[in-house]
Formats: C-alpha cells, sequence, structure tokens
C-alpha cells in the first residue's frame, strides 16, 4: 500500500500522522447515520489513503444480515451518499475488513458475541487491540453498551468512545450519562460528536480570526454592533418524528451547533490549538451567556406551505406527530455574552425547519462610520461594513463595503469582497464526519465537545425551556416556506435592527 506521502491525491494538504491500525465498532450500523455519513466518510478517506493499514469495522445492530449484506448495502450508501467516484479497488480494501453482527445490545449475550468477532478479526487483521466504539444509538441505549465495553477492556491497545447527539436531554440526564461514562473511560477517551465542529469553514473561523492580524483588533464590542448567526433549512423532520417530537429545535440545533458557532465566533485567543486550550475558552464563552428573558426568546411551528413552488405539510401533519404538538420547529433569540470583548453586543440567532433554503451563515455586523460624509449620495442607503462567513452552501467568506459607482458624482453602493473556497483551492471540502472520524483515530479532541461544554449548554437549554411551561404560543405560526414568525421579526425590530436576507 502506498503511503500517504506518495498519495497525489494530497497535495495542497497538510499531511499529518497516520492513526494507527484499529476497529472501528459501530453501535447502531443499521442506522441512516451508518448509511448517509459514516460510510461515505470511511469511503473518501480509504481513497485518499488515510485509513490505517488493516483498518476494520464491525457494525453491529438488531437487523437480521449476513457480513455480505451488509457490505453490499453500504456499497450501495457510498455510491449513492459519496462525494467521489466510485472505485472497485478502492472498495474492496475498505470491505475488505468489514464484518456484521446482528445482535441486541441491549442484552450480555449479544455483546459477548461482539466481542468475540472483535477479538478474531483483531487477530486476523493485527490491529494491536485498537478499538474505537461508535455509539449512533439512542442514549437510552448507551449504558448497557458503555458498561459492556468499559468492563470488557484488552490489555493492549487503546480504546476510545465516539458519541452521537443527543448527549441526553437536559442537564440531568446529560451529567447520568456522563457519570456512567466517567466509570469505565476517561475524559480523554470520550469525543463527543457536534458534527458542526467538523465542517471547514467552522474550523475556518478559527483561521480567519486568529491566523490574521487584521479582524482581531476590532472584533469586539467598540467596533461589532451586533452579530447575527442563522441556521436555516428547508427540509422537514423527515422521517424522525419519534426523535423530534422530543427534542424541538432548540435541543436539536441550538443546544449543540448553535451554541457551538456562537463560542467559536466569540472566544478569546487560546493559546496554542490543542484540545484542552481550545476548549477552555469555548466554555468560559457558554459560561458567560447570560439566561435570555422570556421576551428575548421566540419559538414558532410550521404549518403548511410552498417550498421550491411545491406544497408541504404542515408540522402537525407529519406522521407520527402529535395533531396538537407544541413542539417548535423554529426558535430565534438575543443573546448576550457578559464579558469585557462583547458587553452590551447582541447576538442574534435562529434556526428552524421548513425555512426558503439551507443556509447556515455567521454574520458580524459592524458599527456604522463615525461621520459618513456621504450619507445623501449613497445609492440604497450607506449600509455598515459586514463580514458574512457562509459556513454552507457556497462555502467561503464575503466581506461588504461601500464602493464608489463609477462615473460622474460620488454615488456610494455596498460591494462584496468575496472569498469563495470553490475557486481558491483545488480539492473540494472534506465532509465533516471525515475529519471527526480520522481525529477520533488520532486521538485528537480539538474538535469534539468536552463534558463542561455540554453541561453549560443544557443548562441554557433548561433555564430556557423552564420559562415556556408558562405560555402556550399560537402553534402553528408560520408557513412553511417562510422566514419564520413575525414575532421573530419584532425581536430586531424593537433594536432597530432587521434579519440579513442574503
Ligand atoms: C443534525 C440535526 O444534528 O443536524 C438535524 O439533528 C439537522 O435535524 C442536521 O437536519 C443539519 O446538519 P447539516 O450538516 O445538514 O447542516
Amino acid at each position: 500500500m502506498a503511503t500517504a506521502q506518495e498519495n497525489p491525491l494530497l497535495e495542497g494538504l497538510q499531511l499529518r500522522r497516520m492513526p494507527d491500525p484499529c476497529i472501528l465498532v459501530i453501535f447502531g450500523a443499521s442506522g441512516d447515520l451508518t448509511k448517509r455519513k459514516l460510510f461515505p466518510a470511511l469511503y473518501s478517506l480509504a481513497y485518499r489513503r488515510l485509513l490505517p493499514d488493516n483498518f476494520s469495522v464491525v457494525g453491529i445492530a438488531r437487523t437480521e444480515e449476513t457480513d455480505d449484506e451488509f457490505r453490499q448495502r453500504m456499497k450501495e450508501a457510498v455510491q449513492q451518499f459519496g462525494r467521489d467516484e466510485f472505485r472497485d479497488d478502492v472498495w474492496e480494501s475498505l470491505a475488505d475488513g468489514v464484518r456484521y453482527l446482528a445482535a441486541d445490545f441491549s442484552d450480555s449475550k449479544g455483546l459477548d458475541r461482539l466481542v468475540d468477532v472483535v477479538n478474531e478479526l483483531d487477530d486476523e487483521r493485527k490491529t494491536g487491540g485498537n478499538r474505537l466504539y461508535y455509539l449512533a444509538i439512542p442514549p437510552s441505549a448507551f449504558e448497557t453498551v458503555v458498561e459492556a465495553m468499559g468492563k470488557r477492556r484488552k490489555a493492549e491497545g487503546w480504546r476510545r468512545l465516539i458519541v452521537e447527539k443527543p448527549f441526553g436531554h437536559d442537564l440531568e440526564s446529560a451529567r447520568h450519562l456522563n457519570s456512567v461514562i466517567e466509570h469505565h473511560f476517561e475524559e480523554r477517551e470520550v469525543f463527543r460528536i457536534d458534527h458542526y465542529l467538523g465542517k471547514e469553514t467552522v474550523q475556518n473561523m478559527l483561521a480567519l480570526r486568529f491566523a490574521n492580524g487584521i479582524f482581531e483588533p476590532i472584533w469586539n464590542r467598540q467596533f461589532v454592533d451586533h452579530v447575527q448567526i442563522t441556521v436555516a433549512e428547508s427540509i422537514g423532520i423527515e422521517s424522525r418524528a419519534s426523535y423530534y417530537e422530543q427534542a424541538g429545535a432548540i435541543r436539536d440545533i441550538f443546544q449543540n451547533h448553535m451554541l457551538q458557532l456562537l463560542a467559536i465566533t466569540a472566544m478569546e485567543p487560546p493559546i496554542d490549538f490543542t484540545a484542552d486550550s481550545v476548549r477552555n475558552e469555548k466554555v468560559k464563552v457558554l459560561r458567560a451567556i447570560h439566561t435570555p428573558g422570556p421576551k428575548s426568546v421566540v419559538r414558532g411551528q410550521y404549518g403548511r406551505g410552498y417550498i421550491e413552488g411545491e406544497e408541504v405539510a404542515g408540522y402537525r401533519e407529519e406522521e407520527g406527530v402529535d395533531p396538537q404538538s407544541m413542539t417548535e420547529t423554529y426558535v430565534a433569540a438575543k443573546l448576550y455574552v457578559d464579558n469585557w470583548r462583547w458587553a452590551d453586543t447582541p447576538f442574534y440567532v435562529r434556526m428552524g425547519k421548513r425555512l426558503p433554503r439551507r443556509e447556515t451563515t455567521i454574520a458580524i455586523e459592524f458599527k456604522r462610520a463615525p461621520h459618513p460624509p456621504f450619507e445623501e449620495l449613497a445609492a440604497e442607503g450607506l449600509q455598515p461594513n459586514v463580514l458574512l462567513v457562509h459556513v454552507q452552501p457556497d462555502e467561503g467568506v464575503s466581506l461588504a463595503i461601500g464602493a464608489k459607482v463609477p462615473g460622474q458624482g460620488l454615488t456610494i453602493r455596498t460591494v462584496h469582497m468575496d472569498f469563495l473556497y470553490g475557486g481558491a483551492f483545488r480539492t473540494g471540502l472534506p465532509e465533516a464526519y471525515e475529519r471527526l472520524i480520522l481525529d477520533a483515530m488520532l486521538g485528537d479532541a480539538t474538535l469534539f465537545t468536552r463534558i463542561d461544554e455540554v453541561e453549560e449548554q443544557w443548562s441554557l437549554v433548561d433555564a430556557i425551556v423552564a420559562a415556556w411551561v408558562r405560555d402556550r404560543p399560537a402553534f402553528p405560526n408560520y408557513p412553511a416556506g417562510t422566514w419564520g414568525p413575525p414575532s421573530a421579526d419584532e425581536l430586531l425590530r424593537r433594536d432597530g435592527r432587521s434579519w440579513r436576507t442574503h
């Protein structure tokens, strides 16, 4: 097998060390995540020869399937969801080490069998006892698995635990889960996924802020008027009613992805880029977020409407959803980070399903020029400077500035200086899961959430949700295909501001 250094596909990418040979054990392997994200990510890693020699996978789930059937299904999933061309030789090299076990992981017999399969594979493929356990299962099933895997520790090799979200349902359940994990695994062996941290553009926020001298001096309350973060999706809840009815937008997106985006935007420069330094700074931001009052939080639920010209059902009409459901599919909030850098600077955040388009952006809106001599001459009103980070789609960064319109006179109009990933770099963007799986194999937890961050995130959510029991908004309050309820616009209008439209 060629080494990473000889691989021409790696040109332009920073080379890192190769992970040790290991076995990835996926609990919940028959689920959507394995098919849509994990196998396509593993294939892309194999395609770039970033996987260690003898890398192996054991999928475990209740569904009856043979090794061959499982491999065939995963092959089709890679063909359907993968981002790279499909090559038989790459797939075969990966599929060679793939096994499947149909077993119930809530019973210890099933788990004993798993241990046998993994040990045999370990001997056969010389993976040195290194194990990566991936929990793609509901939190209610974590306990037995964590305990069983914790107890059946091998003397040689390392073991790590990747935990998918949701990590609990509130602060108390998150603490309970953690106490179970803590009993068997050390914190440095635990990798809690927030896949937004694996997105290139989210990491680029760190590069933008801390690798450039020009932004940091103005990244504070003196120059920034406010920040807007949007996580908009045009999809509905797809087939996840039973999960979503319990979660709602606040637990599904706000508790994790949104608060992490905010933390990365607002954090102080870390002293280095080790996992602890970065997470120490993020947790300080999370701790400093002031609990918003009820007037600063808006919730919404979509009704029937149109997405790209097609009529779609309202949330309460979706299969598996209670027709009287009070679950929110939209949240907007005004948050304050109570520290020296950000005091009195609002962070407006919004997230929702069935909004007009898929868009995740972080907009830093700067204060206006102190004395604009061109005011009357501006064509569309002189706009403030905005640094817009397009997390997805059209990944890139743009800076809105005022420029003179060519011709006689002095008319000013807003133009954009754009950096687009597609244009600037030859390589396509990796999927978040490629980065995260590889980092976990390397034992690098920088892009995973530490338990104290998770706890801070839940404390804030618990406080917001506690205030919700007191009132019942008239749901549905926004038609599918619109930008959320009118009260969300009102939230900004009260402050003399409005949500960005592009
Ligand atoms: C998941 C949520 O964490 O993130 C989903 O559970 C949501 O509801 C998804 O659709 C969005 O991820 P992405 O990468 O498509 O923005």
